[in-house]
């Protein structure tokens, strides 16, 4: 057993890449797919869906590298809370900025986004911002034959009106598509997208084809853990690993987590239940902190009750079952549904539609367990 301790591998955290990014292989090739044909003349434009931390933007940061390898250009940015027309500025900003470094290949630089620039634009009238946008993608986007423009914009949903930016998006793409310009647009979100945008909902879906992101299956949760440790003189047991798997349910932030303080705890080069038990115990106390106390501290009276009520049980149960416990709790059934709807929405419980009336329950095992430590409290 070597003396010197390695550095620790893992990656919690937002955005920052994994040392493994495991799975998402049927993703990407459904994504490059869909480059392959935008290269050729026919664009499929993206919209990237799924849960927080559930690795969006990691993902959108393997692309971009693989797409800028294949001689693509490729844009990344990042969306924030703001008005439509900002957002277009903030891209245009970003086109800007890679056109002026030449496309030169860079691979760890985010958003090249130059901040005085895209002030000069949110100075500037509505229109001409998109006119601009424009002439920059089509300028960007003669790459020559066999090469498309691919503009990635991460958290879409963060935008005040997000139905407003991509039916601006969709008509800038399909301008540039009746000029002949390869270019293809994914945008990043929630799954709520596009429930949230109903007016525009049919057109939007259609043209912005959702490619859902979910949990790591068990063996790519498993290779997440095990490949980083392969060159290093730590080892985890593997009770461990299917333990870290079994509570992470596959989410890669929390495989990062359990993973990164497992690996602090290592003695001698090794972690077992007994060092692993300590480890989650900080790995929890570290996302209740940074995570689920800014979530509860946001949600209604009526809302913390329900998501406890719903989380009381470890499996799925119907609307009316919750409602009933709710109701002797003093939440009427209206409430509570309303609460549900809501809850569900924002990705804090999980929905199984089953019929007319859905099941809910609280599948994050972390999540669950807070809530449980909260009514204890009360
Ligand atoms: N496929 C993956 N394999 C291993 N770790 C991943 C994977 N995808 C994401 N991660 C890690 O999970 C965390 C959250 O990822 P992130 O891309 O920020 O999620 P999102 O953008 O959906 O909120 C980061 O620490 C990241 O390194
Ligand atoms: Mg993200």
């Amino acid at each position: 057993m070597s003396q010197t301790r390695s550095a620790n591998p893992f990656r919690p955290g937002s955005g920052i890449f994994p040392p493994l990014l495991s799975g998402r292989e049927p993703e990407t090739t459904m994504l490059e797919a869909r480059v392959a044909r935008t290269r050729e003349g026919h664009p499929q434009h993206t919209a990237l869906l799924g849960e927080w931390a559930i690795g969006k933007t990691t993902l959108l940061m393997h692309w971009r590298r693989r797409l800028e390898a294949a001689g693509d250009r490729v844009v990344l940015t990042m969306a924030y809370p703001q008005s439509r027309d900002d957002f277009l500025a903030a891209l245009a900003g970003a086109i800007a900025a890679e056109a002026d470094g030449g496309w030169t290949t860079k691979v760890d630089l985010e958003v090249g986004l130059d901040v005085g620039l895209a002030e000069a634009r949110l100075r500037k009238p509505v229109r001409e911002v998109d006119k601009e946008l424009r002439a920059l993608l089509r300028r960007a986007a003669r790459v020559g034959d066999r090469h498309a423009m691919i503009v990635l914009v991460d958290d879409v949903d963060l935008i005040t009106t997000p139905g407003d930016a991509l039916l601006q998006l969709r008509a800038i793409a399909l301008e540039l598509y009746a000029s002949g310009v390869a270019i293809a647009f994914v945008v990043s979100a929630s799954p709520g997208l596009f429930g949230s945008i109903r007016g525009a909902h049919e057109p939007l879906v259609r043209f912005f084809e959702p490619i859902t992101l979910g949990p790591l299956s068990g063996a790519a949760a498993r290779d997440a853990i095990a490949r980083p440790l392969m060159d290093l003189n730590v080892t985890f047991d593997d009770d461990v690993v299917a333990e870290i798997v079994e509570l992470s349910g596959g989410r890669p932030y929390y495989l990062q987590k359990l993973a990164y303080f497992a690996f602090d705890v290592a003695e001698a080069g090794r972690v077992g239940r007994a060092q692993f038990a300590a480890a989650f115990e900080r790995a929890f106390a570290a996302v209740s902190q940074e995570i689920f106390a800014a979530r509860w501290s946001a949600m209604a009276p009526v809302e913390r009750r329900v998501v406890s009520v719903v989380a009381s049980a470890s499996v799925a149960r119907p609307s009316g079952e919750i409602e009933g416990e709710a109701e002797r709790l003093g939440v009427a059934p209206p409430a509570t549904r309303q609460a549900l709807h809501r809850l569900a929405a924002r990705g804090h419980i999980d929905r199984l539609a089953n019929g007319q009336r859905g099941r809910y329950s609280v599948n994050d095992r972390l999540f669950r367990r807070f809530l449980e430590l909260q009514a204890c409290q009360r």
